[in-house]
């Protein structure tokens, strides 16, 4: 039986921490108990929202809704073969914890994405990527429950239309599914160790590593990480808090004459992609702090919250800094993070 919470406090279920309530609230543990919830007269009438583990998210104010927290749990290996297997995990396990579970076992694919803040249901939705890996390399299937009819579908890869912190999810089908679960491809042995990203290959020479392993690659990462970004248990934060825009090459070659520093990664479609990180620190914002709210001393790309801020004093430092990079460089900036009005 679901059981439903009133007024519930979600500051300790979104990780900038802001103080704000859920009109309504419950807890998903199992397929069953969200059946029952969509046929029940409350989840038809209310605006409703699904939360993970609040960790790329922006409550402006209370929700005037009811807020289904995924608590699904299962780690199952589907099926194996001496190289590789097959994964299956609920959307309510904690992204880090299955990273180290794999790690633990030495399955590889996912090391990349050590310390990840979030749930697994979260990661194909906005296809979670970090140091040269993207979810959307190791996923081959996700499975979802419609939202209004309560029927299970089951998503390939391709149908999940993955992109740059982009699926079907955030897109045509926004709102309209419950991810339950999704199923990984990892290795057993002979591992496609991906340490191009920077950071990556210094840290595993400062740790004098020079044969890498799925295990010293996540300890890179976890480093690396913890050496930059906030942990959002000490200081409230949502990771990155903008998309890293692409621009055209002759766009990006303007902007070169006069920043010649300017920082690149190839993109898709002929364009460059530019770090917002550099673009807002450019603009003189790092280590900025108004009142409760303020732009992380060590990333740029990330917005803190010291404590007592707000959600609408995020947002309208993020109106702020956008502007200021469009008046400064002409280039949009897109919040990574969902907005709740
Ligand atoms: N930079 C600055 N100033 C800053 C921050 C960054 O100049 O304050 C420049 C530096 O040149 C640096 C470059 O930006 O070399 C890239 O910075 P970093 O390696 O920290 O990565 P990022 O592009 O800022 C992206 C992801 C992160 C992910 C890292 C590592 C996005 C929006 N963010 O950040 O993902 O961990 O790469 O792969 O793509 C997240 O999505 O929440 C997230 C943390």
């Amino acid at each position: 039986m679901t059981q439903i919470e009133e007024n519930k406090d979600l500051r300790a279920l979104n990780t900038f921490g802001f103080k704000v309530k859920a009109k309504f609230f419950t807890t998903i543990h199992s397929k069953e108990e969200l059946h029952e919830l969509i046929h029940s007269d409350l989840y038809q009438r209310e605006e409703r929202l699904i939360l993970g583990g609040g960790s790329n998210i922006l409550f402006k104010r209370d929700y005037d809704g009811l807020v289904i927290k995924v608590d699904l749990k299962g780690i199952t290996v589907v099926s194996q073969t001496e190289d590789s297997l097959l994964l299956q995990v609920a959307s309510g396990e904690v992204w880090h914890e299955l990273v180290l579970h794999c790690v633990n076992n030495n399955w590889g694919g996912i090391e990349n994405l050590s310390l990840i803040p979030g749930l697994v249901g979260a990661a194909p939705i906005q296809n979670i990527g970090a140091y040269g890996t993207e979810i959307k390399n190791r996923i081959t299937q996700v499975e979802a429950i419609d939202l209004k009819t309560g029927l299970t579908k089951l998503f390939t890869n391709e149908e999940c239309c993955f992109g740059y912190r982009e699926s079907v999810f955030k897109n045509a089908l926004r709102e309209k599914y419950f991810i339950s679960s999704i199923t990984l491809t990892l290795t057993k042995k002979n591992h496609r160790l991906n340490t191009s990203y920077g950071a990556i290959h210094e840290t595993l020479s400062s740790m004098n590593i020079e044969q890498p392993t799925i295990k010293s690659i996540s300890d890179a990462v976890i480093a690396i990480r913890q050496s930059k970004l906030p942990d959002p248990r000490v200081i409230g934060n949502a990771g990155s808090f903008f998309k890293n825009p692409s621009i055209t090459v002759n766009h990006y070659q303007a902007l070169q004459k006069t920043n010649t520093t300017i920082p690149s990664y190839p993109s898709a479609n002929q364009e460059v992609k530019v770090p917002a990180g550099w673009l807002i620190e450019q603009c003189g914002w790092k280590g900025k702090k108004i009142n409760h709210v303020g732009v992380h001393p060590k990333q740029a790309l990330v917005l803190v919250n010291y404590g007592d801020g707000k959600g609408e004093d995020v947002f309208d430092l993020a109106v702020k800094i956008a502007s200021s990079v469009k008046e400064k460089f002409n280039i949009e900036l897109t919040p990574e993070v969902n907005i709740i009005e």
